[in-house]
């Protein structure tokens, strides 16, 4: 692992990832959001097999975290993990674990260079991936208003859209982060701790990195990826987001004798009270996963219906 990299991100819910993937030595493990290995290096502590791992994330900074890793025999993907998983499905690969731990990691909130934390002075970047072109400033200085509202009500479910668009639209352009933050403060009421800018910039990070998107179109891939028997677990960290994965998995292991999924988390798997102390970013993140029926299962389960 890249020096400083285990204390700057601390991989959330780790060790129910690794009781729901339940990782055996030799399997295949896909990390879709690899960020700086804290899962994967956990995962390949009890695989034993860095050559089976595939590690993608669209950060170049994360790649170059997980250059280790690569040494030991895993193939690392900077790209999207859309575009990635297309690629890796059109090639045939199949994998006995998938995990998408999603979002942003905490080495984005504290570079304030990226643009991603309304509590320090930074441009309005947001870009996971520095080589893509939509910036947070092109959406806040040149989008229309209305589609302002949009992404704000949509992406961010802030009840004040219509006013922060209407803000944003008289008072543009902003130059960086702060600027549009204070404007932000201004015109809404603080509520408890919660920076009333926390929704509109969770909206323009997702808008900008077509979080949403990414994971609708992925969902159905990362099924298709495992093998028999094969786990995909999902880490999501707002309610846009595990409703997307929650449908899917209800869809995939609904109660239909001929289901190809079954659920191995039946609720969201969530952070202790120790973790969250000590792992403020757990807070809100949930867990679920999937595995993938192998005929002997399903045979099993002809053979004995009542027994699930
Ligand atoms: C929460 S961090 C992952 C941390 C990782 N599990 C660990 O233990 O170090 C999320 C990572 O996913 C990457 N990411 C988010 N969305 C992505 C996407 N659509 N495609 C590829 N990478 C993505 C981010 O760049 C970030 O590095």
């Amino acid at each position: 692992m890249h020096p400083n990299t285990q204390t700057i991100h601390t991989p959330v819910l780790l060790s129910a990832v690794l009781k729901c993937l339940a990782p055996h030595r030799g399997e295949s493990y896909l990390d879709v959001t690899a960020g700086y290995g804290g899962h994967a290096t956990a995962v390949c502590q009890q695989t034993e097999a860095p050559e089976r791992m595939t590690l993608v994330d669209r950060d170049a900074t994360a790649i170059a975290a997980l250059q280790p890793l690569a040494d030991k025999g895993a193939a690392l993907m900077h790209a999207d993990f859309l575009t990635a998983s297309q690629s890796l499905a059109e090639k045939g690969d199949q994998y006995d674990m998938i995990l998408a731990d999603l979002g942003v990691s905490s080495l984005h909130l504290d570079s304030p260079e990226r643009g991603f934390s309304f509590r320090a002075k930074g441009p309005l970047d947001m870009r996971m991936d520095s080589r893509n072109q939509l910036t947070a400033a092109t959406i806040v200085n040149e989008y229309d208003e209305q589609a302002l509202v949009e992404i704000l009500r949509h992406n961010g479910e802030e009840p004040r859209a219509k006013k922060i668009a209407a803000m944003i639209a008289a008072r543009r352009p902003f130059a960086d982060t702060l600027e549009l933050a204070d404007a932000i403060a201004e015109i809404i009421p603080k509520k408890g701790k919660i920076h009333p800018a926390t929704r509109t910039f969770q909206a323009l990070r997702i808008a900008v990195n077509d979080e949403l998107g990414q994971l609708e179109n992925s969902l159905d891939l990362w099924l298709s990826l495992l093998t028999p028997g094969g786990r995909l677990g999902v880490i999501s960290f707002h309610s846009l987001e595990d409703r997307i994965v929650k449908q899917v998995f209800a869809k995939v292991s609904g109660e239909r004798y001929d289901a190809d999924f079954r659920l191995v988390t039946k609720k969201p798997v969530v952070g202790d009270d120790t973790e969250i102390v000590f792992n403020p970013r757990s807070r809100s993140a949930k867990l679920r996963v999937v595995a993938k029926i192998k005929n002997t299962e399903r045979e099993r389960q002809y053979a004995n219906p009542r027994k699930k």
